[in-house]
């Protein structure tokens, strides 16, 4: 991992340097100071180049003079207009721009201390690399940036600001290994596994098999897994960072819930070949709460949260279940299982369930890579996002735009409900093509008691990301690890 470093501003004497440029501004601090020293080659090249500081533009420049290798000066826009997401953004421009330098000074002393983190925030979220199965990797084609020194005058303050925003990269980086990961390597169980070590960070961490499932009768998800040589497991993660350990004056607990399908081959009603190794990161849901309760535990925010998941594979064999089969969910409502394909509802159904019997949360929100139809609809910028309550859903709205994690709501409607009437149980699993991410909404609303406030989040245009984004580089992307934990922050924490 980039290891950052805060330091007070001083011109490096050699080496590579980032320059973080306020549009239309005169040179000044460090900026000024490195222009001095390399004879006036920096204000050279922004001429040449016609690099004025807009946002979003670079400039590089080799060898400029004064022991510098490499300069990059990354445009921050308008002073006025200058917000979290722009300074993140530049900071994986540097992250970028910068990958055949092993250490990269940033003159960070145009901005706050606290802005300063940001900026540190946006490189080491763009730095991340899956490079575990990589033997053969030439060493030149390797990016070498290992250390990030911000060159600050507001040291406690920008150090202060950094601690919650490593969590948060880590818990980040903790969700994209999870997605990365091959499906013969993180099984059902491995993927509980690894959850298991996050009672390092205080979460307690407590594992559902095949037998305490069969005992609480998960009839819905026990029966997407019956088909798998791989068990099924259930991880129920508990960060108490209000109540502490305290019992009493308890305020409900906030609650994420993940769909966990490690690898999703259809079952019976099997996909087509092409493109099927996608199906690996049909866990995102899953990994996302767990790196979102790593990064809150991490950060230690004064909030109670739960994070389920439900892990299952769906293999079809001798023993899968059938199209047709009707399963009885621990809710005790049957469901005709008319596609196994359709299976991350199922999955969700019991786990939300629980959930709410166990813990009767304030809200839900469920995370999960549940339709291609929403790909459909929404393509791969925002997530659909389905819910019972305004106000949960106006505040992820407005989270989304704030970190650029964004989500639009689509509609809940009874209307819908024909399509899932079944008839020999009490619903189908699956609705037909016209509105197939709303049908799948309406089977999920089915399991969530009470009216309690809840959203659905359908991931599955998110989770993956085919090229580099500003702070996510191609590949696992994390998505909804920041728009939670950012939720939370704003709007739940004591
Ligand atoms: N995991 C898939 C959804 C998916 C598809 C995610 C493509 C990412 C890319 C899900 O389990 C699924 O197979 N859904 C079916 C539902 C259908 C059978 C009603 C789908 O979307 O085709
Ligand atoms: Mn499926
Ligand atoms: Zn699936």
């Amino acid at each position: 991992m980039l290891d950052v470093t805060f330091a007070k501003p001083a011109l490096p004497k050699a080496g590579a340097l980032a320059l973080l440029i306020p549009e239309g501004e005169e040179p000044s601090g460090l900026w000024a100071q490195a222009d001095e020293a390399t004879g006036g080659a920096i204000s050279r090249a922004f001429t040449v180049a016609e690099f004025k500081g807009g946002k979003g533009k670079t400039c590089s420049i080799l060898a400029p003079g004064a022991g510098l290798t490499r300069v990059l000066a990354v445009g921050l826009g308008k002073s006025a207009e200058l917000n979290r997401r722009t300074l993140e953004e530049a900071g994986g421009a540097i992250a970028s721009g910068l990958t055949r330098e092993a250490a990269v000074a940033v003159a960070a002393d145009s901005v706050t201390g606290a802005q300063a983190a940001e900026v540190a925030s946006g490189a080491l979220l763009r730095a991340y690399r899956f490079d575990r199965y990589r033997t053969k990797e030439k060493p030149e084609d390797k990016p070498k940036l290992a250390k990030l020194a911000l060159l600050t005058a507001e040291l406690p303050k920008a150090k202060a600001a950094w601690e919650p925003l490593a969590a948060i990269a880590r818990g980040v980086y903790l969700t994209r290994d999870f997605v990365s990961e091959p499906a013969n390597v993180l099984s059902p169980a491995e993927m509980a596994d690894r959850c298991r070590k996050l009672a390092e960070l205080g979460i307690k961490v407590e594992i559902l098999g095949p037998k305490e499932m069969s005992k609480l009768r998960f009839g819905a998800l026990l029966g997407v897994s019956q088909g798998s040589a791989n068990e099924p497991r259930m991880v129920v993660m508990q960060w108490n960072g209000a109540s502490g350990n305290s019992r009493r004056a308890k305020e409900k607990p906030v609650c994420f819930i993940g769909k966990g399908v490690t690898f999703d081959t259809g079952g019976i009603s099997i996909k087509p070949a092409g493109g099927m190794e996608d199906m690996k990161w049909d866990m995102a849901g899953a990994g996302t709460v767990a790196g979102l309760m790593a990064a809150l535990a991490g950060r230690k925010a004064k909030v109670d949260a739960v994070g389920l998941i439900g892990l299952v594979e769906n293999m079809p064999s001798g023993t899968a279940q059938r199209p047709g089969d009707v399963v009885t969910s621990y809710s005790g409502q049957t469901i005709e299982v008319i596609n196994t394909d359709a299976e991350g509802r199922l999955v969700l159904a019991d786990v939300m369930w629980y959930a709410q019997q166990k813990f009767d949360p304030k809200f839900m929100v469920d995370l999960a890579t549940l339709t291609g139809a929403i790909i459909i609809g929404l393509g791969h910028e925002y997530a659909g996002m389905f819910s019972n309550d305004d106000t949960l859903a106006q505040r992820l709205s407005d989270t989304g735009r704030e970190t650029g994690e964004r989500v639009w709501r689509m509609p809940l409607d009874e209307a819908y409900d024909k399509q899932i009437r079944s008839d020999i149980a009490d619903m189908k699993n699956v609705g037909g093509r016209p509105g197939g991410s709303i049908t799948a909404a309406q089977f999920l609303q089915r399991f969530v008691s009470n009216n309690r406030p809840w959203a659905h989040l359908d991931i599955a245009g998110m989770a993956w990301s085919s090229k580099d984004a500003p702070v996510t580089p191609k590949g696992a992307t994390a998505f909804g690890v920041r728009l939670l934990d950012r939720l939370v922050a704003d709007h739940y924490e004591s």
